[in-house]
């Protein structure tokens, strides 16, 4: 059984409070993975009482899970539930909230700090905690969770970095991609170090080249006061696909302990190639999506979205062509891609083998013969699948691609959400699943460059239909003409 501890949400009516967090919760509830005198405390501006926010999680977890609800799990978890109003500019407000924790009720004194709020918040709700000695491990533990974005750039996320490590070690703070909390992530791991056969095929020698494929057939909905600026590169590559990289690219760990995974990580991030100003156009591109059709529906573009600035120029769209420069991958280019509003809502690995180096069949009637290509599906369903050439029965020597699924590409997709894993991992104190302040740092230096210059070409942006798989412009990062982007299994 887990540890026992109060879980303080800051930002407990917000967007990720209750999309997220309170639903995951609610499931450890009814996989009795919660120890029972854990308690979950929302720290927030509405004058409520802890009824009245039973109430309201009640009403939100009813909406959301409709018939999967369970009445007595969700009274159970209700009981779980305490508000403590407050503002977080507001440093009386904390004094209270500390004068609850530690009051009569008796709250678990191991204390987990979920900062699901903006960024602007995070030092500010830090230095309060501080202030009242909530930071401080005594006989119990004090964690702190961060939700990305980390930082802004490289510079601010020294800054943020710096700041919140005034009052919590990097041994108290978990930093969030919840990436790595997806059990089809977590797989690549499985698949890649628990599988003998792959490993002598895993390197420039064999492979072509690698694509990572984040994309969403949503648009940014009502996310326009956190997405307008901030685009595509930052929201997704900086930290999704940079992190699903690292899994793909890394040497195998001494051990799955957390310090031995992330070094690992750091040292693929630290061996990609620093994209040099000159080489920005080259090797990143971006684009905006403007109105579209899915069906008979009209979609609206980017520019119609409520709360985007009319002459906006932030990417929805974003594609960056790596290489990492170390024995096992120099030369191999990493394409990754992410988009809001493409056709389909997908994310992929796909790994592209070389051509046999003799062209066996050239006489035969086999005109092109196409290459094996190794395709890791991470949403919506999990699916591991190899593309193989064979010959079909007949009399002429032809060839036809074969494919072999894993059995798992045909069970419906899997509904466990990445943070129910996440958060037991928090209140377990395991970090393998979390960014070390270095990956991050590491992360930023390679966008960075691309950010900048971006950052002054903010006259102009190219379009592409929302519905459409985004601009074929994008194709000029590829280094080769038979090379092209793979939009689905
Ligand atoms: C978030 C981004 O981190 O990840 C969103 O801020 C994006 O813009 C989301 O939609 C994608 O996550 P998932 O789990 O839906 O693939």
């Amino acid at each position: 059984m887990p540890d026992p501890c109060t879980l303080l949400i800051f930002g407990a009516t917000g967007h990720l409070a209750s999309r997220k967090l309170l639903p995951a919760l609610y499931h450890l509830e009814a996989a009795e993975r919660l120890h029972p005198q854990t308690c979950i405390l929302g720290f927030g501006r509405r004058p409520w009482s802890d009824a009245d926010w039973r109430t309201q999680v009640s009403d939100l977890l009813q909406a959301q899970l409709g018939k999967r609800l369970q009445a007595e799990v969700l009274e159970r978890f209700c009981q779980r539930l305490y508000f403590v109003t407050g503002d977080l500019d507001e440093t009386d407000d904390f004094s209270n909230l500390s004068a609850r924790l530690r009051g009569p009720e008796g709250f678990p004194r191991n204390i987990l700090s979920y900062l699901a709020v903006a960024p602007r918040y995070y030092v500010p709700i830090v230095n309060a905690l501080a202030a009242q000695d909530l930071q401080r491990e005594d006989e119990s533990w004090s964690r702190l969770v961060v939700e990305k974005p980390f930082g802004f750039d490289l510079e601010s996320a020294r800054l943020l970095d710096r700041q919140l490590r005034q009052h919590f070690s990097e041994d108290q703070i978990y930093r969030i991609d919840h990436y790595l909390g997806k059990s089809t992530v977590q797989n690549i791991l499985v698949f890649r170090f628990a599988n003998l056969l792959l490993e002598p095929l895993w390197n420039r020698n064999y492979i072509d080249h690698i694509q990572i494929t984040h994309a969403e057939s949503q648009g940014i909905e009502q996310r326009a006061g956190f997405y307008d600026g901030v685009g595509a590169l930052r929201d997704m590559i900086q930290s999704h696909l940079l992190q699903m990289l690292t899994l793909i690219a890394m040497e195998p760990p001494p051990s799955l302990d957390a310090e031995a995974l992330r070094d690992e990580k750091v040292k693929v991030l630290r061996s990609l190639r620093p994209i040099a100003r000159e080489a920005v156009h080259a090797q990143a591109f971006r684009a905006q999506y403007g109105p579209g059709r899915s069906g008979e529906q009209r979609l609206p573009g980017y520019l119609e979205e409520p709360g985007v600035a009319p002459k906006s120029t932030t990417e929805t769209y974003a594609a960056l062509k790596l290489y990492i420069d170390n024995w096992r991958w120099r030369g191999v280019p990493f394409y990754l891609r992410t988009g809001k509003r493409l056709a389909r809502s997908q994310s992929l690995i796909a790994i592209r083998f070389r051509h046999p180096p003799q062209r066996l069949f050239q006489s035969t009637a086999i005109e092109r013969l196409e290459p094996n290509w190794l395709l890791l599906n991470i949403q919506p369903n999990e699916c591991i699948r190899l593309e193989i050439q064979v010959k079909p029965p007949g009399l002429e020597m032809r060839s036809q691609t074969e494919r072999l699924d894993a059995g798992s590409c045909a069970l419906p997709p899997e509904h466990i959400d990445a943070y129910e894993a996440l958060l037991l991992d928090v209140i377990a104190g395991d970090h393998s699943h979390f960014l070390r302040y270095d990956e991050v740092e590491w992360a930023w230096r390679i966008v960075d460059p691309v950010l900048k210059l971006w950052a002054t070409e903010r006259d102009f942006i190219p379009n592409y239909p929302a519905g459409s798989w985004g601009p074929p412009e994008a194709n000029r990062l590829f280094d080769r003409e038979d090379q092209e982007w793979r939009n689905g299994l």
